[in-house]
């Protein structure tokens, strides 16, 4: 490595002590290529002489090989040779890279600037302490710039570096500077970013990065690397109330029992009281227990194994909390969420939510207003697409802990995952919970859904038969209801184009009104198992996740999913209601098949295939299923 500091020749172990004992500064820098972000980092990596010496050697000869700078060091270049190693997850595109000085380590997160980079912006600025945004003099407050600005603010950053950047270009106009400086200020206001450190700086030549410039005689504020050294890191998730969500639990023996995690917030002494959330029950800090030994208290950022006085429920993903002030309970909330599939988020689908160390399921169930980060204007939105954010409600499975985002960046931020694809689809950031899941309860009744159907002498169940419009669902389940009618069994079905007539007449056929569609139809149908029934439900039903989803409410062997399996073009061939030829017109739109996807089940329970079996046989053969899983009881 390069040489890094005079006193790691004269005193090695001064010189790690030091290191270790180093303040972290994290920070994102915003701003495009075009703005000489990539020149400014190399230049801040370069003179904090972080470099590795091969790529330091590599930098000089790709410099003088490429020339753009007439034989000075091109700092882009290095920026950009480091972006070969970034990296890459499956969605997120951040580099991280890390540098210190002789008075602080460092951990930038450079993320690309263009508005569908939004996602990456989030990533890599859910952890910063500080945000520089870079602006072309020649060019002041852009449009970026704003939008920049916004997620900074948005992400709970509250100190803001403004570098602005080729200081050289506009021959270190002193105007031009306050220029920019005023109209930055008056836009940052409004989103309540208030503490703003402008910096004339030019990342090319060197001006104000970390010596004072010769050419900027009028300004007399820090250079970009002195502040960066020197500025305050409030201590504030020291400060703030108790929170270690639990990673694991601890049981390699029956003496010990602990709940392993890393302090996202606060403080913890041993004898302390503590509450496990959201069960809600209390015991006192035992020990805190780590690898070099035990700890009479232990702090935010440390990862700990806490074992209790009492012998209390805890588990995976349950927020060990301080007493005095612990973190909220609900299932329901306003969020902010900030998308990043490529597929658009649609209400109503279940999605995976990572908060802390829980995985709950989470639902959008109302999309409130998009917002333009271009112009912070709200916008109506049905769905948000890639890197589009939203206020939108949500509703878990589960109650889980939280603390609104603004409060704590770890127990009130989240991850939407895919549940099909794992991947992340989106980020949040809880406001509120919404009053009314603290106001309505599960009500138990007395007679339920054993007791229901025993009287009929059955089991409920559910038949969900999914296939193309035209395949033959609705002939083949009504033949079915008709065989099990005869049988003295309870049934009811379902049909698409019947309840599209009254309890789904407002949804169309966009994929948000599909998964609307199904999830209220999923609903109906688990009510009916619940009052005995067997229940058929003859839905196009097109996408996996809403199946799954389906299938999800009801009980292990209580859900049959039956694929009628009718190629596409035999469908189209019989077209009984013309809708076909319709949609091959163009006269129909988002028509399955046509121009909207249909998703075939991987493991139905029962395939049938059309093009060899009739009506009849296929349904006779679905009874028989019935009757092996003992759906029918000794008498069918
Ligand atoms: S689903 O996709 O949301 O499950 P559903 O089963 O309720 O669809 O309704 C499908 C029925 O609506 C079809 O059988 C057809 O008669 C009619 N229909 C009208 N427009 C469309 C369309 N664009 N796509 C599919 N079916 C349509």
């Amino acid at each position: 490595m390069a040489h890094v500091s005079d006193l790691i020749e004269q005193d090695i172990e001064a010189y790690l002590h030091a290191h270790e004992h180093k303040s972290l500064l994290r920070f994102i820098t915003c701003g495009s290529v075009d703005d000489g972000k990539s020149t400014l980092i190399g230049r801040l990596l370069y003179d904090s002489k972080m470099i590795f010496e091969d790529q330091l050697a590599a930098l000089e000869a790709d410099s003088k090989k490429v020339g753009t700078q007439g034989g000075d060091l091109d700092f882009a270049l290095l920026v950009d040779g480091l972006a070969a190693e970034r990296e890459q997850g499956i969605t997120i595109d951040v580099a991280y890279r890390f540098f210190s000085t002789d008075k602080r380590k460092f951990i930038v997160a450079d993320t690309p600037g263009h508005e569908q980079y939004t996602r990456n912006m989030v990533t890599g600025g859910s952890t910063a302490d500080l945000a520089v945004i870079l602006i072309d003099a020649r060019k002041g407050v852009l449009t970026q710039t704003r939008r920049h600005s916004y997620l900074v603010s948005l992400l709970g950053i509250r100190k803001v570096v403004l570098a602005i950047n080729k200081m050289d270009l506009v021959d270190y106009s002193h105007e031009i500077y306050d220029a920019i400086v005023a109209e930055y200020r008056d836009f940052a206001k409004q989103i309540d970013l208030h503490d703003i450190v402008p910096i004339p700086v030019s990342g090319l030549k060197g001006d104000n990065i970390t010596a004072p410039s010769s050419h900027t005689p009028w300004y007399h504020g820090p250079t970009l690397m002195g502040y960066l050294e020197t500025v305050e890191i409030e201590d504030r998730l020291q400060h703030q109330p108790f929170r270690l969500p639990v990673q694991w639990v601890n049981r390699p023996n029956l003496d010990f029992r602990g709940f392993a995690g890393t302090i996202v917030s606060g403080t913890v002494s041993q004898g302390e009281k503590i509450r496990v959330v959201p069960s809600g029950r209390e015991s006192r800090v035992a020990r805190i227990v780590t690898m070099e030994g035990d700890l009479g208290r232990a702090v935010a950022g440390q990862s700990v194994t806490l074992t209790l006085e009492d012998e209390i429920d805890v588990s995976r993903g349950d927020v060990l909390a301080c007493t005095s002030a612990p973190p909220h309970v609900a299932d329901q909330f306003e969020t902010t969420i900030i998308w990043m599939a490529d597929e658009p988020m649609l209400p109503g689908r279940p999605y995976w939510m990572k908060i802390g160390t829980k995985q709950v399921s989470a639902t959008i169930t109302e999309p409130k207003y998009k917002v333009n980060v271009n112009t912070l204007e709200h916008l109506a939105a049905k769905k948000l697409g890639l890197n589009e954010i939203g206020v939108c409600n949500v509703a878990l499975d589960h109650p889980i802990a939280f603390d609104p985002y603004a409060e704590n960046r770890d127990t009130g931020g989240f991850i939407l995952i895919d549940r099909l694809s794992n991947h992340t689809v989106g980020a949040g950031l809880i406001h509120f919970a919404l009053r009314r899941s603290q106001n309505i309860h599960w009500q138990a009744l007395d007679i339920h859904k054993g007791s229901r159907a025993a009287l009929k002498g059955q089991k409920p169940c559910v038949l969900w038969f999914t296939g193309l419009s035209g395949a033959g669902k609705s002939t083949i389940a009504n033949l079915v209801e008709k065989q099990l009618h005869a049988l003295g069994r309870h049934t009811y079905l379902l049909d698409g184009d019947n309840v599209r007539h009254g309890l789904n007449r407002d949804l169309g056929f966009t994929d948000t009104d599909r998964v609307e569609n199904i999830r209220r139809v999923a609903e109906v149908a688990k009510l009916m198992t619940d009052a005995g029934l067997i229940v058929m439900v003859s839905f196009i039903s097109p996408f996996r996740a809403e199946r799954r989803m389906a299938r999800s409410l009801f009980e292990f062997g209580e859900f049959f999913e039956v694929h009628v399996d009718t190629p596409l073009a035999v469908a189209e061939a019989r077209d009984v209601k013309g809708l076909y030829a319709k949609a091959r017109r163009g006269e129909l739109k988002n028509f399955t098949g046509i121009d909207s996807p249909y998703e075939p089940p991987e493991k139905p329970e029962i395939y049938i295939d059309t093009t060899h079996t009739s009506s009849e046989e296929s349904a006779t053969a679905i009874v028989d299923e019935l009757r092996k899983a003992g759906m029918l009881g000794p008498a069918g």
